[in-house]
């Protein structure tokens, strides 16, 4: 089976590119990726079954490109996207042209070479804040960041082709992920990086926002189980098995990690901040899910990897655009 992955240097990607070359000897993969900030070869450094994995350099929203990557390819899987929430308040652009007119060229390039099956990786974003109970594969798309509003427009994207030229695409929408390989720039690895250094974790807000967290691997699985048996139209949501607030969250780590209180900062609020996310993932399970890891044993294994992996993290962290970001994002929150 000859697989496309977009995105396979990122986050999810690389650790999916790495799950499947690992368990599915059958399987070859076509990796497009352009290498933004967040893409990183070294995230698939040492991977087993490397000889069955391709690298190609290109934009997702470059037909010739797409149309060339896409010969031959029997299922496609979408990682590729602008991911963090922060970053899209400070400039959405980036956010449209990959998110929405790249899942396009995307989806266009596959209908016209015949894709058996395109899974679309999407995000729980995309239902907007829930105040109570859980977001189903059908509620209405209330997304509040521009992040979640370029998901949530090529979500429907997708959904328009299966409709409208039969393509088979299935949606996933994911909750938060956490584990090895995560860009410093989500909460989780800025929380652990800061405080093996011993600077402070900016806490936004009063704390209290809720989200839903799942190891990387077993969203990675779940996308697997997708391929393999989802049905072509629908949509599944794919959950965790923790939803904490942040003060929580921080205080698992804080223990896991034995820092002292004072190395939290409370910040000014994100803009927009959504309150609580929550899926319910009833017909993922159907399908036969089941997760892997324990929150708590997979946050303590994350911790314990970013420890050993100082040379992975630091000469990102060490980058000069990194730094610029960082200072663009946390300056002027001031402390709370
Ligand atoms: P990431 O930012 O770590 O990686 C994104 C990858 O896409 C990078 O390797 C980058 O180089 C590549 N990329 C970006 N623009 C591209 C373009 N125009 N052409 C080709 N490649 C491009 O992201 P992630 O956290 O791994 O997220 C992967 C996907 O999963 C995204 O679609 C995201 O919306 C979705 N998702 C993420 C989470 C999460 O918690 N991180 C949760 C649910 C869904
Ligand atoms: P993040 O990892 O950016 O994921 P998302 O915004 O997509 O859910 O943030 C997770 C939560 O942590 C979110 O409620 C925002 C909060 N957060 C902080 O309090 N401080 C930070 O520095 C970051 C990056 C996030």
């Amino acid at each position: 089976m000859k697989l496309l992955v977009t995105g396979g240097l990122g986050f999810i990607g690389s650790n999916f590119v790495r799950l499947m070359l690992a368990k599915k000897r059958n399987v070859r993969i076509v990796n497009l990726d352009v290498k933004t900030y967040a893409g990183n070869p070294e995230n698939l450094k040492g991977m087993a079954g490397a000889a069955r994995h391709r690298w190609v350099k290109g934009d997702i929203a470059d037909a010739k490109i797409v149309d060339r990557v896409m010969t031959g390819v029997d299922a496609v899987v979408h990682f590729a996207a602008e991911s963090h929430v922060d970053r899209s308040i400070h400039d959405a652009g980036a956010f449209l042209k990959t998110n929405v007119i790249g899942t396009q060229v995307l989806l266009d390039s596959a209908k016209r070479h015949g894709i058996g099956r395109f899974v679309h990786v999407s995000t729980d974003e995309v239902y907007g804040s829930v105040a109570k109970g859980q977001s189903k594969e059908d509620d209405a798309l209330l997304p509040n960041s521009p992040y979640a509003a370029s998901k949530a427009a090529s979500d429907l994207m997708a959904r328009a082709y299966h409709v409208t030229h039969k393509l088979p695409v299935i949606v996933t929408r994911c909750s938060n992920n956490f584990g090895p390989y995560q860009f410093p720039e989500k909460a989780l690895p800025v929380m652990i990086t800061n405080w093996i250094d011993g600077i402070p974790f900016p806490l936004y807000g009063d704390g209290k926002n809720i989200r839903d967290w799942i190891h990387v691997l077993d969203h990675c699985r779940a996308i697997e189980l997708v391929l393999r048996k989802g049905v072509p139209g629908e949509i599944y949501n794919v959950g965790g098995t923790a939803s904490l607030s942040n003060k929580r969250l921080v205080e698992g780590v804080r223990k896991i990690m034995g820092v002292d209180r004072s190395l939290i900062t409370p910040v000014a609020d994100r803009l927009g901040h959504d309150r609580r996310y929550a899926v319910n993932c009833s017909k993922l399970y159907r399908l036969g899910f089941k997760h892997a890891t324990t929150f708590d044993k997979a946050l303590a294994s994350t911790v314990a990897w970013y420890r050993e992996n100082e040379a992975w993290w630091r000469p990102l962290k060490s980058k000069s655009g990194y730094k610029r970001y960082y200072k663009r994002n946390y300056k002027g929150l001031g402390k709370r």
